[in-house]
């Protein structure tokens, strides 16, 4: 069998982000930047370096913003260079390097995760591809997607990233249960959405990274509405369990809940000391900040 390369990835944007109102009233909390760059950069930038270059986007009522950070910006450039302000120019510039393509489709309604890749069906075809949540910040070397992109070489069936998470924390995850098929690869035999610690199969919990295959849509579709109308991508996902092989991969790198106020003041922390412009004076600032 010739062996499939993953080249398209889908964002999520489209959720109503109430955790982070008001700042999310006018605009996805995925433009929420975390030191100097939206998060959804961060992920857009994941997904390039494992090799993707088609950007598939499923966004909501407040979709220009993010449309305009992958645009050109002509007004700005133009203003930029008069002022001979190269580097501010490039950084700009670098957004879109000119090798990748941008998709927009939209959410109507916000009616679920599964609902929302659903949504990118026509735009996916018939082909593996990978979902980023944005508001899921990964660090990793190399970066978590491209860990998984190597997986999904190999195994050329769906790979979810999964970490362990305390016990009393697993109604916050999707969580999964197999066997073990090398150190850090499980094969998924029950996929759970956010169950009670007493009933959770397992600590393995589902962070926002996935590579499916694209049998995963007729799953979704063929799901029953839950609660609200909302169409889980989870129960879609343990669907297609039934008829190919899909795999939790627990990744090595860090995850930052930037759709939690917590999350995102810890990644600000922690990304900020390592910022090689800022990183340094934020350092001595936190030492002489005396709150403790
Ligand atoms: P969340 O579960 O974090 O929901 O969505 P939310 O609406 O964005 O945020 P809160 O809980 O109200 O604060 C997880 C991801 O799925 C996307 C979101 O944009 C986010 O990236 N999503 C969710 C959609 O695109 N559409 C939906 O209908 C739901």
């Amino acid at each position: 069998m010739q062996k499939v390369t993953l080249k398209k990835a889908v964002f999520p944007v489209a959720g109503l982000g109430t955790r982070f109102l008001p700042a999310t009233k006018a605009q996805p909390k995925e433009m929420l930047p975390v030191v100097d760059k939206p998060l959804i950069q961060y992920a857009v930038e994941e997904a390039y370096a494992a090799g993707i270059r088609h950007m598939i986007f499923v966004t909501g009522r407040n979709k220009r913003a993010i449309e305009d950070h992958f645009d050109t910006a002509y007004e700005l450039e133009t203003e930029l260079e008069a002022a001979g302000k190269q580097k501010l120019l490039e950084l700009v510039r670098s957004m879109n390097p000119g090798d990748m393509d941008f998709s927009y489709v939209r959410q109507p309604r916000s009616l679920g995760l599964g609902h929302a890749v659903l949504c990118a069906e026509h735009l996916v075809g018939n082909e593996p591809f990978a979902v980023l949540l944005a508001d899921d910040l990964m660090v990793g070397s190399p970066p978590v997607l491209a860990q998984m992109a190597a997986r999904f070489a190999e195994l050329q069936q769906s790979v979810l990233a999964v970490q362990e998470v305390p016990a009393e924390h697993t109604r916050r995850y999707g969580i999964v249960a197999g066997e073990s098929v090398s150190p850090q690869l499980i094969k998924v035999r029950a996929m759970v959405e956010k169950p009670a610690p007493e009933v959770a199969p397992s600590r393995m919990g589902v962070a926002g990274r996935y590579i499916l295959t694209p049998a995963v849509f007729r799953h979704i579709r063929s799901q029953p509405t839950g609660v609200g109308g909302e169409i889980q991508l989870t129960d879609g996902i343990a669907g297609l369990m039934a008829e190919e092989g899909v795999y939790a991969y627990q990744y090595e790198g860090k995850r930052y809940d930037c759709g939690s106020k917590e999350g995102f003041l810890e990644a600000t922390v922690e990304l900020a000391l390592q910022h090689p412009e800022v990183g340094e004076h934020f350092r001595h600032y936190l030492k002489n900040l005396q709150v403790l």
